[in-house]
């Protein structure tokens, strides 16, 4: 007897009351990444953190992945909540990847955009062809090397001294990610296109939010960002690198707060 497929279920915290607020963790973490931001977001809005796919407690799903079929399943648990208002979508690398997807695909959803640490640009050939090496090493060893190789980046140098204990926590959170969902989201991120040509049609308003100190993707994507991006506001934030909802949470809180409360 044939069997009916199982509809497949994200994982996702819910929290607060009021507009609802998507906080899309980056790559290779998960919800949890959002530890400082969702007790207080949710004083002021419906917190919706999703696990992507093969992240957190989300199972990994079927390839092939794309950075559209992230922001597809994102707007799956919005229907499934009956959440049809439109949504203020904060994304933060691979998660800004996808809150731009979001906006391209879904524009009568979105009633505002944070875009932490990420960029609007595609990868160089370069850029792809590591992708392809990650994806290698992924599926013939997991994990292990692509954390070893990205945990040095992800926060500003001096953060490493200052806050080791954030350091620590953060390597456990990347080595709990599964092979599937890391060589998934590497390919998403190699296929992505390129946003560029999107921002100036952006109609919603916009944070555009940076570590000062990012190793990962520099701050200049974040500032040629918000000059495309019409009425965009723009936030750098000292001491921080690519993880700087972290390493200084409570500025990055202020920020984000500030804006939603002018939405
Ligand atoms: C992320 O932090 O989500 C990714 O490292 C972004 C990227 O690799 O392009």
């Amino acid at each position: 007897m044939s069997q009916e497929p199982q509809p497949f279920e994200l994982h996702f915290e819910s929290r607060g009351e009021g507009r609802p607020l998507l906080l899309i963790h980056g790559f290779p973490f998960n919800h949890r990444m959002w530890e400082s931001q969702i007790p207080d977001f949710a004083r002021a809005a419906h917190v919706l953190a999703p696990d992507l796919p093969g992240f957190g407690e989300s199972p990994p799903r079927d390839a092939p992945y794309s950075v559209q079929r992230y922001a597809a399943d994102c707007l799956a648990i919005l229907d499934a909540l009956d959440i049809l208002e439109p949504v203020v979508v904060c994304g933060l690398s691979l998660g800004g990847y996808i809150a731009l997807a979001f906006a391209r695909h879904f524009p009568e959803r979105l009633a505002g955009l944070i875009l932490a640490a990420t960029r609007a640009g595609a990868d160089s050939p370069e850029g792809k062809a590591g992708r392809d090496e990650s994806i290698s090493k992924v599926r013939a060893k997991g994990v292990g090397d692509i954390v070893q190789g990205m945990h040095p980046k992800i926060l500003a140098a001096e953060n490493y001294e200052t806050k080791p204990e954030l350091a620590k926590r953060l390597k456990e959170m990347m080595l709990r990610a599964s092979s599937e969902g890391v060589a998934a989201a590497l390919s998403a991120m190699r296929d992505r296109p390129d946003s560029t040509a999107l921002l100036s049609k952006i109609q919603v308003p916009t944070l555009v939010i940076h570590g000062e100190e990012d190793q990962i993707i520099p701050s200049s994507a974040a500032k040629a960002m918000a000059v495309e991006i019409p009425g965009a506001e723009l936030s750098l934030i000292p001491r921080a690198g690519h993880m700087l909802n972290l390493e200084q949470a409570e500025l990055f809180n202020r920020q984000v707060k500030g804006f939603l409360a002018k939405i």
